[in-house]
């Protein structure tokens, strides 16, 4: 987590820099900082969003045209003035912006201390800057020393440095938190991500792990932290402008919401071919065969990406016939887990970034299984630690809750079993023909699942005040129930969970009282009479119930509270569809209570801290 943005070139750095800091604040928003080269090395801090340290400032001197800022998401040290980055060493003269965690900090912070550093906040950061200090009064290069300094350094690091004996040059570096360099004319922009960068040049270096940059206004030089020169690559970023704006929506999240027929369709593209029955994904073909005799999928992910994966079990079970168990990558590691070279891992992960996910693709890495990767951002870290991997493409996501990437990873899930069960001849061609063209439907049918927006918006005035809210569904409904709870509680704080519908006489029906709303999935599928009784069991304790129906279901709206339809459509693409309602429900009740929809207390959207 934690945004990072460098400037250095001929225009104000100020803009630049707390333009990019805007664009980033999806990965954390509790402090936000610049620092600026202006008549010595000029430094503004505070906790708070990045328009609060905009309006603090506003009668500052801001000028320079070099600079460098941070958007925070407390790891070390609470969200406070004092722990804001940028972060000086002790003689004030270097300064440093940082995403990641330095593991062994306290160490060498007691060395520090030792040898008569003081320092003045809570930060693993602050005490790199002063190690960096510490060797650089030895070593007069100070590149050198920031080399050798991060070879001392147990952790993840994307680090930008500013010094002011060195005013035009900032040194930037990375291990395991994402950076790259936009390269323009006699400018370099860094950043952690590409948003900050598209506005000015296309033109993009992902730096890799373990790479230190010296970056002045007509150089670049790239090395290892092992000291051995790099020649970096260059690509053209495909991203535009305008997918990182609101585009006339109220919040990101709602217009994600309504960009699904799109990224579902763009993640399509390409990759089905409904009349001739054949589904085609370039990047795992490579692993054709191996698909034909693996014997086990394990599907390791975190949060909404994690339902996703649940959504996957059902359909490579059922249609490729490989048995998958579905991990939390969190815990993956926490036990002994039993991996082999036999077995395919899948990571689920919208940004790519997620710590969690990465430290499970290492194991299962170690443990020599195949890996493939299933991520929204292009170039982002899990592309490129796993060995084949199909990309979600649903553009960039910035309302920190999930809605397009979930259904976006979804329909890849949907492609992979269906291209696996081509492999492994588990489903007939005829029936092949009729799911692609079924499917290639779904954006459509997705459209016609928004038109119940005001509706929903109705429905949420009901419920706005309540207090917990459970969301109950079987077969493929229990992963879109936990689902639906998740985007409940995240962006409304109202407590919710999801179960097994069939679960709730196990437990949670102990809960029911009339103040109990209960979301149900009791669309007409295979266990629709079963849903039935669960919603007769809540009615019969005065629960209160919203179902999400199929289209023209009489049954269910007699039974109920309130109903709320989406197209019929193969049960293979329920989750599909009868996600978006949830959407829009959790949507439109953190409206009407007024949370901040787009970033949700304690939330970032790239959780690279485990
Ligand atoms: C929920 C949400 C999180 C993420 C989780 C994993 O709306 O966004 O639960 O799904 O943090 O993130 P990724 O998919 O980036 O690995």
């Amino acid at each position: 987590m934690c945004g990072i943005v460098g400037y250095i070139g001929h225009r104000d750095a100020w803009d630049i820099v707390i333009k990019g800091l805007k664009r980033l604040e999806y990965r954390g928003y509790d402090s936000a900082g610049i620092a600026l080269m202006n008549g010595g090395l000029k430094i503004h801090k505070k906790a708070g969003k990045v328009s609060d340290l905009e309006a603090h400032t506003l009668h500052e001197d801001r000028s320079g045209t070099t600079g460098m800022g941070h958007t925070r998401w407390a790891t070390h040290g609470a969200p406070s003035d004092r722990n804001s980055h940028p972060h000086r060493s002790g003689d004030g003269k270097l300064s440093i912006i940082h995403n990641g965690i330095i593991e062994n900090y306290s160490v060498i912070k007691e060395a520090l201390q030792a040898k008569g550093h003081v320092f003045s906040s809570d930060t693993d950061t602050e005490v790199l800057i002063h190690l960096i200090e510490d060797i650089h009064s030895d070593t007069t290069d100070l590149l050198e020393a920031v080399r050798l300094a991060l070879n001392e350094v147990i952790g993840a690091y994307a680090i930008v440095i500013m010094s002011q004996d060195s005013p035009d040059q900032l040194i930037a570096a990375r291990k395991g938190s994402p950076m790259v360099i936009g390269v323009g004319e006699g400018e370099y922009f860094i950043a952690s991500d590409a948003t900050p960068i598209v506005e000015y040049t296309k033109n993009v270096i992902y730096l890799k792990d373990s790479q230190i940059a010296l970056v002045k206004r007509d150089e670049l030089v790239v090395k290892t932290i092992d000291n051995i020169i790099q020649t970096p690559y260059i690509q053209e970023l495909s991203l535009q402008l305008e997918m990182l704006e609101k585009g006339g929506f109220e919040h990101f999240m709602l217009k994600e919401i309504y960009e699904q027929p799109r990224s579902v369709r763009d993640c399509m593209r390409g990759r089905i071919y409904p009349n001739e029955g054949k589904v085609q994904l370039g990047g795992i073909k490579d692993y054709a065969d191996k698909l034909k005799n693996v014997e086990r999928i394990v599907v390791i992910a975190c949060g909404t990406s994690w339902h996703a994966g649940l959504v996957g079990e059902y359909l490579i079970e059922e249609y490729a016939r490989i048995p998958v168990e579905v991990e939390y990558a969190s815990e993956f590691r926490y036990r002994n887990p039993i991996i082999s070279e036999k077995d395919i891992v899948i990571a689920i992960s919208q940004s790519g970034e997620t710590a969690d996910t990465m430290a499970a693709i290492e194991l299962a890495k170690e443990r020599g299984a195949t890996i493939f990767g299933i991520c929204n951002v292009v170039g982002s870290s899990i592309p490129r630690i796993t060995d084949a991997g199909v990309y979600t493409h649903a553009g960039p996501e910035i309302g920190v809750a999930s809605t397009k990437a979930f259904t976006a990873q979804v329909t890849v899930l949907t492609l992979m079993a269906l291209y696996m069960a081509q492999q492994r001849g588990t489903i007939k061609q005829s029936d092949l023909v009729s799911m692609l063209t079924e499917l290639d439907e779904i954006p459509s049918l997705i459209e016609q699942a928004l038109k119940s927006d005001e509706k929903i918006a109705e429905i949420a005035e009901k419920f706005k005040d309540s207090s917990n809210c459970l969301f109950l569904g079987r077969g493929s409904g229990f992963p879109v129930a936990l689902e639906g709870a998740l985007k409940l509680k995240e962006i409304s704080y109202i407590h919710a969970e999801g179960y097994p519908a069939a679960e709730m006489k196990h437990g949670p029906i102990a809960l029911i009282d009339e103040d109990m709303p209960v979301v149900f999935i009791a669309t007409k599928n295979s266990s629709y009479e079963k849903v039935i009784s669960n919603i007769q069991e809540v009615k019969a304790r005065k629960g209160k119930v919203i179902a999400i129906v199929t289209e023209g279901d009489k049954t269910v709206k007699e039974m109920v509270d309130y109903t709320i339809e989406i197209p019929a459509c193969n049960e293979a693409y329920l989750p599909l569809l009868a996600t978006i309602p949830l959407q829009l429900l959790s949507y439109h009740i953190a409206v009407l209570r007024g949370c901040n929809v787009d970033q949700p207390r304690n939330l970032a959207k790239s959780v690279t801290v485990e």
